[in-house]
């Protein structure tokens, strides 16, 4: 059987990826930066320094690391630290979040792991406060579990290597490199590994103009072959929904409620809705409507707004009940008991909140 395009890539992608840990962990060994926490890289370490890594430039971060490991020298002081200890060791670095998680996280690791950070990725990913990258990065650092750490940089670095357009900014880009280096990680030295990548997105194939003559694996990025290293990564911020406001009415007569078709091109083409109309319209309005199209109401009365989000809009609605009298004509719309609207009317689930109210209204039209 012929191998799909992706599968096709993807098998390109590794073959390029496989050239990468040998040249590049030798670079790392040889250029390395002196890191306070890579002198002593015990668990507890690797974890605050990659905690305040997250806000705090390398050599920002330096003298807060220091201050930090001082004071509250592992997880159990960390654990018993006073909230104001915290806030002034956390000073300047913001995000007083991440603080708060990492006592909740040295209170659990005490508790429940006899104050030593689990040698388990999945464990380590549990903890509060603790992301993919930053289970990655402890458990390839301080355990020497084979799992990749992917950040901002490595994320750059790799685009460039595969000479990626995909948006890195989306999730799947990020599950997609994770997969890719996951099958390359070299089993003896994952912390150097991924240090070295992050360490070379840092230094050298750095935002904007890379400094390749630096590269010590610029022999297998396709970027730089094709001449595109400043063109990458990409990052598309996802362009904000179109916000639309509806009014939707359940229009009840003898037992049944109103229905009509959607239009056959747009949105939701072809399928029934109950009619409704642009804009939040009041009640009155409502009336106005029913009654210009020769209809005549007993009662109306507000429902609970609803809100379904499409990929690109988002539908706010409101809603109006509105009871017709028995003897009202029955207008242009198609009318509905329950079983039909449960069943061969099924609308679609942008209209799910009224359709449930209308169903609980139909079934029980004493309650309205
Ligand atoms: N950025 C965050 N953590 C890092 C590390 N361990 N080495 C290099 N850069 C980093």
């Amino acid at each position: 059987m012929k191998n799909s395009a992706k599968e096709v890539n993807r098998d390109q992608d590794l073959e390029r990826l496989r050239k990468i840990p040998g040249p590049l962990v030798q670079w790392y060994r040889e250029n390395a930066r002196k890191m306070p926490w890579r002198d002593a890289p015990s668990p507890y370490r690797v974890w605050v320094s990659e905690i305040m890594l997250q806000q705090t430039r390398i050599e920002a971060g330096k003298p807060y690391f220091l201050r930090f490991v001082e004071r509250l020298p592992d997880f159990s002081s960390l654990a018993e630290a006073e909230d104001e200890t915290l806030m002034k060791l956390w000073e300047g670095l913001g995000y007083y979040s991440r603080v708060r998680n990492m006592k909740k996280a040295a209170q659990i690791i005490v508790e429940k792991y006899g104050g030593n950070m689990p040698a388990d990725y999945a464990a380590i990913l549990s903890l509060p406060g603790v992301g993919e990258y930053t289970a990655g990065a402890v458990a390839s650092i301080a355990f020497g579990i084979p799992v990749p750490a992917v950040d901002g940089n490595v994320l750059r670095v790799l685009s460039r290597i595969l000479a990626s357009d995909a948006n890195i900014l989306q999730d799947k880009e990020k599950k997609r490199f994770r997969e890719l280096l996951g099958q390359v990680i070299p089993v003896g030295c994952p912390g150097d590994f991924n240090q070295a990548l992050m360490e070379l997105g840092g230094l050298v194939c750095i935002p904007g103009k890379a400094r390749c003559e630096e590269c010590p694996v610029r022999k297998f990025c396709l970027a730089r072959e094709r001449g595109i290293t400043e063109l990458l990564p990409v990052k598309a911020k996802a362009k904000p929904r179109r916000i639309e406001e509806r009014t939707v009415v359940l229009l009840i007569r003898q037992g049944r409620v109103a229905l009509q078709k959607r239009p056959e091109t747009g949105l939701l083409a072809g399928l029934w809705e109950f009619p409704s109309a642009e804009g939040k319209l009041p009640g009155e309005e409502v009336q106005q409507w029913a009654e210009a199209q020769g209809l005549s109401l007993k009662m109306w009365k507000t429902l609970p707004p609803a809100k379904h989000v499409f990929s690109h809009i988002e539908w706010h609605m409101v809603g109006i009940l509105a009871v017709l009298k028995p003897d009202s004509p029955e207008g242009s719309f198609t009318w509905v008991g329950p079983e039909e609207l449960a069943g061969e009317y099924a609308l679609p689930s942008a209209f799910r909140a009224f359709t449930e109210l209308a169903l609980k209204i139909l079934q029980s039209p004493n309650e309205v």
